[in-house]
C-alpha cells in the first residue's frame, strides 16, 4: 500500500508538473508569435506587384506569342515580343491602360465577351488560368511599369 500510495504521489506530481511546464512552452509560444514582426513581412511581401520581365512576360510567351509576334504578321497588329510591343497597342489602339486593368484591352480580351473580335488566346486548348488573368490585371493595376 506505502508503495502504491508513494507511486500514486508521483503520477500526482507529475500530472501537476506537466500542464505547468505545458503552460511554460505554450506562454513562450505566445510571446514569440506576438513580438513577431515576421508575422507581418510576408503578407507585405504577397502585396507586391507582379513584375513584367518575372511574371507578366512569361505568360504572354507561352499563351499569346504564337501569334502576337510580327513574324506570325497578327493581323491585329499587337505585337508582344517586347515590352514596348505591348505597349505601343495593336489596330484598336492601347492594349495596356496604366493602372486601369478593367479598361486594358489585354484582359478585355480574356474575358467574356471579348469587346470585339474573339475571346484570347485564340482557338487555344491551353486557355489561361484565372491565376494568369488576375497577374496580368495586376501589374496594370500596378501601373504596368517594366520592371
Ligand atoms: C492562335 C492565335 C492567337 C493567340 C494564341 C492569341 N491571339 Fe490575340 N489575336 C489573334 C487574332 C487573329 C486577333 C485579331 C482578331 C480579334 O481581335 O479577335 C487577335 C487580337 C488580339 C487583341 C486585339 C488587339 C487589337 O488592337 O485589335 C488583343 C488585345 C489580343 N489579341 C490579346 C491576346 C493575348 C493577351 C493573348 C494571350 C493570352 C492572345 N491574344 C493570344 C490571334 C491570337
Amino acid at each position: 500500500m506505502g508503495a502504491r500510495s508513494r507511486v500514486i504521489a508521483l503520477a500526482l506530481l507529475l500530472s501537476v508538473g506537466v500542464p505547468s511546464v505545458g503552460g511554460q512552452v505554450k506562454g513562450g509560444k505566445t510571446k514569440q508569435g506576438k513580438g513577431d514582426p515576421g508575422a507581418v513581412r510576408p503578407s507585405a511581401a504577397d502585396t507586391s506587384l507582379p513584375s513584367f520581365k518575372n511574371d507578366v512576360f512569361p505568360i504572354l510567351k507561352i499563351h499569346c506569342l504564337p501569334c502576337h509576334s510580327e513574324e506570325q504578321m497578327n493581323p491585329s497588329e499587337l505585337y508582344l515580343e517586347s515590352y514596348e510591343g505591348l505597349m505601343n497597342g495593336g489596330k484598336h489602339g492601347k492594349a495596356v491602360v496604366p493602372g486601369n486593368a478593367d479598361s486594358s484591352l489585354l484582359v478585355q480580351k480574356l474575358r467574356e465577351p471579348p469587346p470585339f473580335g474573339d475571346l484570347m488566346p485564340l482557338k487555344s486548348k491551353n486557355p489561361l488560368s484565372p491565376d494568369s488573368i488576375r497577374i496580368l490585371g495586376d501589374w496594370i493595376a500596378g501601373g504596368a511599369k517594366d520592371n
